[in-house]
């Protein structure tokens, strides 16, 4: 008893003195993150591992092409993994991934200039079908997203996805080189990831993030295999996601479907004897954003865009940037724009929304009759009050480059994020970032996590389609001064927050649970069988 309760002072006392995001002070750079690393964790293996790959090699007209994919993970992770170095395992996705990596599958990236190393992974069409297409992403993201579509659960597309996380796992021992690694596990394709890891490589530190929302125990209890996943994920040192309510949501989840001791104050869950902290880490976007140092002026990028749709210098824009996918509200928005011409006539003819779309998940039913629809929709918009010179929609369905996003971003009046739900919504970030002018109005869903830090948007509901509507005249009509009051607010705030500090608070409370661990380690208290925490409760 004594023993532990020396124990527990020590422990209190370290974990009192411990170094947090919040001691470090100003903008936070990919200095700061290598800064970190080797002070807190001095030469420790940085790995990351998700399903989309940072750079994906595809032909175009026979000519070898590199593809920055639509992602928010790996906008927020690139940058990251440039700054740390070390070993990105990903799906290689592209047509021409294979002539592009040696007999280990590897590959130095950024192609133009490499700072880390991409392991790809083949994966064969069965594999795809069940564990990307099926339990994946007709599963679990309708499922995280409650967006009003059917979660599919199939027994086959689970065994293939428990499969496949058990191929990673074996990737990521591959890649190892040391026994002490520092793994990054990324997203709901991995959920099982983090326990495997543990069975393989039992020094590892593993640090989960879930970009995507996590629903309630209710709605998350609808899953046959909720015990399964939530003990995967539990494997985890560290469990992230974007917001408080999240947390909270998973705490109750586990509290609902697992033996375990949850602590709210430190935030941690005890399953057998391992701990795992879980907390929220707001994800951001690199500051200052790469593809802004290749912009021209905004006024530039403005009559370029106009140029190239055909549309004259006085028309009002207005800009929506997504993949095409039903958790972003995309046809909600777009009844938004009509009802905004239906009451407002004054602005037929004057008002023009763009929406970039990119082609998404398009195997999927799910995602076929998204497209269709939105095409539909728009022919009716916009033969309702277009004419032979005037559109008031213009979908463009395919890819786009980050330099043509940001470009339609600086030329844009307005910019349009209306998720039905979102576990951030980096594009939010990225619309302001790339307004170094200080102009420019953001309509923000208040389903999206970043509606938590950009106070200064307009916040909307996207199911109210005539509050939309209103929030579009009111941004039309904004005045300059108040454009910029608020972009300036928001700005400072992405810039603060950007995505070294986000990665850095992880990697601060990675180098602290592993300093923890051994002090626990080199004190001779009893534990429970199979544990590596001493039970603090007792
Ligand atoms: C979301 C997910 C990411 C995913 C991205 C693009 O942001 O959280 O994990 O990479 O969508 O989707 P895709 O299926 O094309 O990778």
């Amino acid at each position: 008893m004594k023993m532990i309760s020396h124990l527990r002072k020590l422990l209190g006392d370290f974990d009192g003195s411990r170094r947090t995001a919040d001691d470090i002070r100003g903008v936070w750079t990919p200095d700061t993150l290598k800064q970190i690393l080797a002070e807190d964790m001095p030469g420790t293996e940085v790995m990351v591992v998700s399903n989309r790959e940072p750079y994906i090699h595809t032909l175009v007209d026979g000519a070898m092409t590199v593809q920055n994919p639509a992602s928010g993970l790996v906008t927020a992770l690139e940058p990251v993994t440039r700054a740390c170095g070390g070993t990105w395992i990903a799906h290689g996705s592209g047509d021409a991934d294979w002539q592009m990596v040696d007999e280990q599958d590897r590959i130095a990236v950024p192609p133009d200039h490499p700072e880390y190393t991409l392991r790809r992974i083949r994966l064969c069409d069965e594999e795809l079908n069940g564990y990307y297409y099926g339990f994946a992403n007709e599963g679990l993201w309708p499922l995280c997203h409650i967006a009003y579509m059917r979660p599919m659960f199939r027994s086959d597309d689970w065994q293939h996805y428990v499969a496949v996380n058990r191929k990673f796992a074996d990737a990521v021992a591959e890649e190892a080189r040391q026994p002490e690694p520092l793994v990054l596990v990324q997203d709901y394709h991995f959920a099982l990831l983090p326990q495997f890891i543990r069975e393989r490589i039992p020094g590892a530190t593993v640090v989960t993030f879930w970009h995507i929302p996590w629903p309630n125990a209710e709605a998350f209890g609808i899953c046959p295999w909720r015990e399964e996943i939530l003990s995967g994920l539990l494997g985890s040192s560290i469990i992230g996601f974007h917001t408080q309510s999240h947390c909270n949501n998973f705490f109750d989840t586990v509290d609902r479907f697992l033996e375990c001791r949850i602590d709210r104050d430190p935030s941690t869950i005890a399953v057998n004897g391992d701990i795992s902290l879980v907390r929220p880490y707001p994800i951001s976007i690199e500051w200052p954003p790469k593809p802004l140092e290749r912009q021209a002026p905004v006024a530039q990028c403005r009559a370029a865009v106009l140029g190239r749709l055909g549309l004259p210098e006085t028309i009002r824009l207005g800009v929506g940037v997504e993949r095409f996918d039903y958790t972003k509200g995309i046809l909600d928005r777009f009844r938004a724009v009509a009802a905004l011409l239906e009451h407002y006539p004054d602005w037929r003819g004057r008002f023009v929304f763009v929406q970039v779309a990119a082609p998404s998940r398009s195997k999927l039913p799910g995602y076929q009759q998204l497209q269709a629809d939105a095409a539909t929709l728009v022919e009716d918009i916009n033969q309702r009050f277009g004419g032979p010179d005037y559109q008031p929609i213009v979908l463009l369905a395919r890819h786009h480059e980050p330099d043509q996003v940001f470009e339609l971003f600086r030329a844009a009046d307005v910019c349009v994020v209306s998720s039905l739900h979102d576990g951030m919504n980096l594009v939010a970030k990225e619309f302001v970032a790339a307004r170094d002018d200080e102009r420019g109005v953001l309509i923000l869903s208040a389903f999206a996590g970043a509606s938590r830090e950009l106070h200064e948007a307009l916040i909307v509901n996207p199911y109210d389609t005539d509050a939309m509507a209103e929030g579009l005249a009111l941004a039309l009509t904004m005045p300059p001064a108040q454009q910029q009051a608020r972009m300036r607010l928001m700005r400072d705030r992405v810039r603060d927050r950007n995505v070294y500090r986000w990665a850095g608070h992880m990697l601060l409370d990675a180098a602290h649970m592993r300093k923890r661990l051994r002090i626990v380690d080199v004190l001779p208290v009893p534990e429970a069988p199979g544990s590596r925490i001493p039970n603090l409760a007792a």
